[in-house]
């Protein structure tokens, strides 16, 4: 029998799971080609049905555990694994951080920077209700997430990846069809456009309006930044430029150690953030700017010794590279959210600086996603 005449006949296969790809999904084999299969554990035995069959991978799904991974975790979630939000929320967490660590590994020797040191992946200190931050689908009423790779909706009560606050008081707010975006702190939460959320890193305060970035994950960002700031080994000599700075947040917090603080940022709502930041903190020394961050660097006349870059998962852009490597700053921190567009982006910017280690954060417990913050020196 042939692999198509199992799909015409909606035949079910076993498998047995040896690793996971890079979106948590396991990877088997059947007759010797790979089958990627969400929900499942390395050493798992699965029976699945083949749902979608290309050239060189088929991916499936699972019908029936045959053998389970005893330390399985089930029954968390009654949304899992429809919803899409969580791929990893059955894998233990020890085992989560494991996986991410050796993900980012993988990815550096498969893309020519093995002998760069990874440091050991930092865990989030809380796993559940860490997100501060929602974007809810909007139908009949109702909000939910859509399904992974699809328009269905699925009506949510409950999530156990967003802060108590917001599923406490989710339900009360009656939206309209479209999108609802919902930021919260511990006491507050809001949807609406002109009504900001305080948020406390260390000493610092941070109002962050709806529509700008701030760091998803209130309890493992202080352990973050003071990574950034641990390799940036601030003197008052420095001048620091932060560049895609959000609301300000990173160059408010190593303000107080360096000369100045330069900030560059796209979207206008964000940099206004910052700027009140400034103020809030009472921080006068540091200068912020709208635009992209490539250009706007460009036309900066004084010169940077150290720059922290903490793009969007895309990663640096032309420009932005080209500037920074002009610049010829004595370090370089980089805060990725895309492990791939960090190799990329590391590969150009290796022939002008070691790459001195990386630390790996673990941002977005019970996802596939992983943070990294990197140290480059110049050579
Ligand atoms: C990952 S966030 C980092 C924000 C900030 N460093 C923080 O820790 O909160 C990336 C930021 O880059 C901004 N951004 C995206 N494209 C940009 C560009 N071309 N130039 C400048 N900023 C950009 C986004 O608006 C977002 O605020």
């Amino acid at each position: 029998m042939t692999i198509y005449d199992i799909i015409l006949t909606g035949d079910f296969m076993e498998v047995i799971i040896n690793s996971l790809d890079h979106q948590g999904r396991g990877i088997g084999r059947i007759n010797n080609k790979v089958i990627f299969i969400p929900n499942t554990i390395p050493g798992e035995k699965v029976e699945v049905k083949i749902i979608k069959e290309k050239k060189k991978y088929m991916e499936g799904i699972v019908t029936k555990y045959l053998e389970k991974d005893k330390d399985r975790i089930e029954n968390l979630c009654q949304y899992y694994p429809k919803c899409g939000g969580c791929q990893l929320l059955h894998i233990p967490y020890q085992q989560q951080l494991l996986y991410k660590e050796d993900k980012v590994k993988n990815i550096f020797k498969r893309y020519n920077l093995e002998n760069v040191k990874i440091n050991s992946i930092i865990g989030s200190p809380s796993k559940y209700h860490y997100r501060n931050k929602v974007t809810f689908h909007v139908s009949n009423q109702h909000l939910g997430y859509y399904q992974e790779n699809s328009n269905k909706f699925i009506k949510i009560d409950s999530c156990l990846l967003l802060c108590e606050n917001i599923n406490k008081n989710f339900k009360n707010i009656l939206p309209n069809n479209g999108k609802l975006i919902i930021r919260s702190n511990n006491h507050e939460i809001t949807y609406e456009q002109n009504k900001k959320i305080m948020h406390t890193i260390v000493d610092y305060k941070f109002l962050v309006s709806i529509d700008s970035f701030y760091q998803i994950n209130d309890y493992i960002t202080p352990l973050l930044y003071n990574k950034v700031k641990e390799y940036l080994n601030p003197t008052k000599q420095d001048t620091v430029l932060d560049l895609y700075c959000g609301t300000g947040t990173i160059g408010i917090f190593i303000s107080k150690e360096v000369n100045n603080v330069i900030g560059i940022e796209i979207n206008e709502q964000a940099i206004e953030d910052a700027k009140e930041n400034a103020k809030l903190n009472n921080i006068k020394n540091i200068t912020l700017i709208c635009g992209d961050a490539g250009l706007e660097a460009k036309k900066l006349k004084i010169k940077p010794t150290s720059i922290i870059v903490d793009p969007p998962r895309a990663g640096l852009n032309k420009e932005a590279i080209e500037t920074i490597i002009k610049f010829n700053p004595n370090k370089i921190i980089y805060v990725s959210c895309d492990p791939m567009t960090l190799v990329r982006d590391l590969n150009i910017l290796k022939k002008y600086y070691n790459i001195i280690e990386v630390t790996p954060f673990d941002m977005f417990p019970n996802t596939y996603h992983v943070e990294c913050v990197c140290l480059l020196s110049l050579r």
